[in-house]
């Protein structure tokens, strides 16, 4: 199948106002970081305007859509609130995932074959205002299905259960977690769907989402902003491009391009 040449990376800068957050004033500035990720090479910026506004503002997100020439993806749970800042923003994309006050990130995909009665109206309005709609959902064929039946353009597969396998050393499940991403990837893409990836990627394992042709496009946040506090934040996306490059080459060379 043929495939983009490069992934595109998009930079995730929630936790920068986490720590603005922290101290209650105005810096570190979310915008800054969003604006020094374009400059250093990242091809859209994603922010999470969560319910409990723990990280992100309404503010932020106004900003963002100002002050951004790169794509801003909206990340949002698919409440008649958060639609109704997304048509007053109008971002590029709003990624819809599911959200639980007590977690501390996105823990898991959305139910997307569970709640087509409630995302399918919201979906289609999204999409209506010319707003790309992406659905962060598990590698699971029935959320698949789902979500190419509800008219969304994008899936983006949850790869948190993989990273987090891999990190603590069960490589047997980590394994089997990389084959549903494969699989998935192919059955989305096989829909029609364009794919992206997210959640807990570092160095390694976006190199190894790289390799996966269907793949468009990889979400990253925490890890980049952790690196970026020993490197500097265009180091660490300079190195982060590098890493998916690398995997793309690879994937070419075992391809025989
Ligand atoms: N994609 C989605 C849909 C997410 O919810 C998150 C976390 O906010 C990310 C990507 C980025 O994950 P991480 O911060 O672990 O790189």
């Amino acid at each position: 199948m043929a495939h983009e040449r490069t992934v595109r990376l998009g930079v995730n800068i929630d936790h920068v106002a986490t720590v603005r957050n922290a101290r209650g004033g105005a810096l570190p500035d979310p915008v800054r970081a969003a604006l020094l990720a374009q400059s250093a090479g990242a091809d859209g910026i994603t922010a999470h305007l969560r319910e409990d506004r723990r990280h992100i503002r309404d503010r932020d997100m106004e900003r963002l859509k100002a002050e951004l020439q790169v794509p801003l993806n909206f990340e949002m749970a698919a409440t008649e609130e958060m639609v109704a800042i997304a048509l007053r923003i109008l971002p590029h994309a709003c990624c819809l995932v599911p959200e639980r006050r007590e977690e501390r990130t996105t823990e898991g995909g959305l139910d997307v074959a569970g709640q087509s009665h409630d995302l399918r109206p919201r979906i289609a309005r999204l999409k209506e205002s010319g707003i790309r709609v992406s659905l962060f959902i598990a590698a699971d064929d029935r959320q698949i299905a789902a979500a190419h039946a509800l008219g969304a353009e994008v899936v983006e597969l949850h790869t948190g259960a993989w990273c987090d396998a891999l990190a603590e050393g069960r490589l047997d499940e980590a394994a089997a977690e990389f084959e549903r991403l494969r699989t998935g990837a192919a059955q989305a893409a096989g829909l029609g769907l364009e794919v992206h990836g997210g959640h807990g990627l570092d160095y390694a394992t976006a190199e190894q989402m790289a390799m996966l042709p269907q793949i468009a496009e990889l979400n990253i946040g925490h890890f980049l902003m952790g690196e970026a506090i020993f490197v500097g934040l265009e180091a660490a996306i300079a190195t982060m491009r590098a890493a998916i490059e690398r995997g793309r080459a690879r994937l070419a060379q075992e391809n025989g391009a």
